[in-house]
C-alpha cells in the first residue's frame, strides 16, 4: 500500500499490526462461550470495519489532545498555544495521553505568499508555525493544524485545494504530526473527490501526519473514508449545550460498526468545561464519547479548568476504556421510558469484559436496568462489577441484569468482567 511509506519506524508499525492482529482475532472469537448474539443492536457487530483501513501506522486508538475551536473560535495566537501546551503537561493531562496541541481556523493569514505559500498570520503568529512545532515538541507533545477541502476555510482563510502538494509540504516542513481537513467552500465537488488527493500528499511528504476528515458527515463518510483519513466527522458541529451533545451522540451511533484501529467516526470535540452544561451532563458526555470510540480533544481552556472540569478529563479508567486496544465502537443497545430516555449503551473490550454505561436522559431521577440480553450475555452468566466514576468494585457477582438509580441527565458507567466458565465446570 502506498500510504505504508509513511511508516518511519518498525517498531511502531509492528505495535499497530499486533494491535490489528489482536483487534480481528478478538472479532471472530464469541466473548464468551455460548452466548447468544442478538440480531440487532449487537455490541459486537464490527462488519462494515474497513479492511485495515488507511493504513499509516496512526490511530491505533482514538486520538487525544486539545484543539483551540470550541472555546477561542478564531481569538487565538501562539501565545495561547504555547501557553495550551504548558497547561497540559503541568495539570498532568499529557502524560494521560492528550498529546496532540491542535490549531484549528484562523492561524493563517488572509492570502498566500508570492509563491503561493500559506502564511501565518504575522500579528497573531509572528515567530510562525515551526516555531510552535518546536516549542510542543521539546514537551513531547505534537502539533495539529487545520486546512480546508475547498477554496477558503470556514473563517474565509485560503483553503488547499489545488495546493494540496504544496501545503502538505509546507506543513511536513514545519514538522507538524496533524491536519484537520474542513469542507467550507467546497467548489460542489464530492467529499470523496476532494479528500484523498490530501491523503496522498500527506503521504508524499514522509512525514507521518494523523489526517483527520471533517465534512461533517454530509456524504456519510464511514462508507469510504476509512481508507482515506485516521478519522472522519460524522455530524455537524457541536455546541455547549445537553440539545447539541445528545443529538450528535445518537448521530454517530449510527456508524458504531464501521469504527476501528486506524480509522474513527468523530462525533466532534468535548465542550467539557466550556460552562453551557451541568457536571453531570459533562461528566455524560465524556464518559459516552469515551464508549464511542471518539477522538478526546479537550475544547475548554485547559489554562483555566475547574477542579471538576480536571476531574472529568483525567478520570484514567474512562480514558483506559476509550484507549482499550480492542477498538470496537460502544453503542446505545436498549431503550425504555418516555421519548426512550432511559438508556443503556455497552462495547466489548479486550480480556472479554464490557464497557457499560447506563445514561438518564429523562429529566427526572430513574433506575436503569441493563439486562444480559441486550449485552449480549447469556444471562447465567455471572459477571463483577466496577463503577468507573466511584473508582470502585461494586458488586462482585451480578447474574442475568444489573440496575442502578441513575440521576437526571447523568449516567452511570462500569466495566463488567464476566466470570470464565471453562468447559470442564459446564
Ligand atoms: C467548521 C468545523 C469546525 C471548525 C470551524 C472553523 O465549522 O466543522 O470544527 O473547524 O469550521 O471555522
Amino acid at each position: 500500500m502506498a500510504n505504508m511509506k509513511i511508516v518511519e519506524s518498525m517498531p511502531i508499525l509492528i505495535l499497530c499490526l499486533s494491535a490489528l492482529s489482536l483487534t480481528i482475532q478478538a472479532r471472530v472469537v464469541p466473548l464468551l462461550q455460548n452466548h447468544e448474539r442478538p440480531s440487532s443492536k449487537n455490541v459486537f457487530d464490527t462488519s462494515k470495519y474497513g479492511i485495515l483501513q488507511l493504513n499509516n501506522g496512526l490511530a491505533s486508538t482514538p486520538q487525544m489532545g486539545w484543539n483551540s475551536w470550541n472555546f477561542f473560535a478564531c481569538d487565538i495566537n501562539e501565545a495561547v498555544i504555547k501557553e495550551t501546551a504548558d497547561a497540559l503537561v503541568t495539570t498532568g493531562l499529557a502524560d494521560l495521553g492528550y498529546v496532540f496541541v491542535n490549531i484549528d481556523d484562523c492561524w493563517s493569514a488572509q492570502k498566500r505568499n508570492s509563491k503561493g505559500q500559506l502564511v501565518p498570520d504575522p500579528k497573531t503568529f509572528p515567530s510562525g508555525i515551526k516555531a510552535l512545532a518546536d516549542y510542543v515538541h521539546e514537551k513531547g507533545l505534537k502539533l495539529g493544524i487545520y486546512s480546508d477541502a475547498g477554496a477558503f476555510t470556514c473563517e474565509v482563510r485560503p483553503g488547499s485545494i489545488y495546493h494540496e502538494n504544496d501545503d502538505a509540504e509546507l506543513f511536513a516542513s514545519w514538522g507538524v504530526d496533524y491536519l484537520k481537513y474542513d469542507n467550507c467552500y467546497n467548489l460542489g465537488i464530492k467529499p470523496k473527490e476532494r479528500y484523498p488527493p490530501m491523503r496522498d500528499a500527506l503521504n508524499a511528504t514522509g512525514r507521518t501526519i494523523f489526517y483527520s476528515l471533517c465534512e461533517w458527515g454530509v456524504d456519510d463518510p464511514a462508507l469510504w473514508a476509512g481508507k482515506i483519513g485516521n478519522s472522519w466527522r460524522t455530524t455537524e458541529d457541536i455546541n455547549d449545550s445537553w440539545a447539541s451533545m445528545t443529538t450528535i451522540a445518537d448521530l454517530n451511533d449510527k456508524w458504531a460498526a464501521y469504527a476501528g484501529p486506524g480509522g474513527w467516526n468523530d462525533p466532534d470535540m468535548l465542550e467539557v468545561g466550556n460552562g453551557g452544561m451541568t457536571y453531570q451532563e459533562y461528566q455524560a458526555h465524556f464518559s459516552i464519547w469515551a464508549l464511542m470510540k471518539a477522538p478526546l480533544l479537550v475544547g475548554c481552556d485547559v489554562r483555566n479548568m475547574t477542579a471538576e472540569t480536571f476531574e472529568i478529563l483525567s478520570n484514567k479508567e474512562v480514558i483506559a476504556v476509550n484507549q482499550d486496544p480492542l477498538g470496537v465502537q460502544g453503542r446505545k443497545v436498549y431503550v425504555s421510558g418516555t421519548d426512550d430516555c432511559l438508556q443503556v449503551w455497552a462495547g466489548p473490550l479486550t480480556g472479554h469484559r464490557l464497557a457499560v454505561v447506563l445514561w438518564n436522559r429523562c429529566s427526572k431521577a430513574a433506575t436503569i436496568t441493563a439486562a444480559w440480553g441486550a449485552l449480549g450475555l447469556e444471562s447465567s452468566i455471572s459477571v463483577s462489577v466496577r463503577d468507573l466514576w466511584k473508582h470502585q468494585d461494586i458488586v462482585g457477582e451480578a447474574v442475568a441484569s444489573f440496575s442502578a438509580r441513575v440521576d437526571a441527565h447523568g449516567c452511570e458507567m462500569y466495566i463488567f468482567t464476566p466470570k470464565t466458565v471453562s468447559r470442564s465446570d459446564v
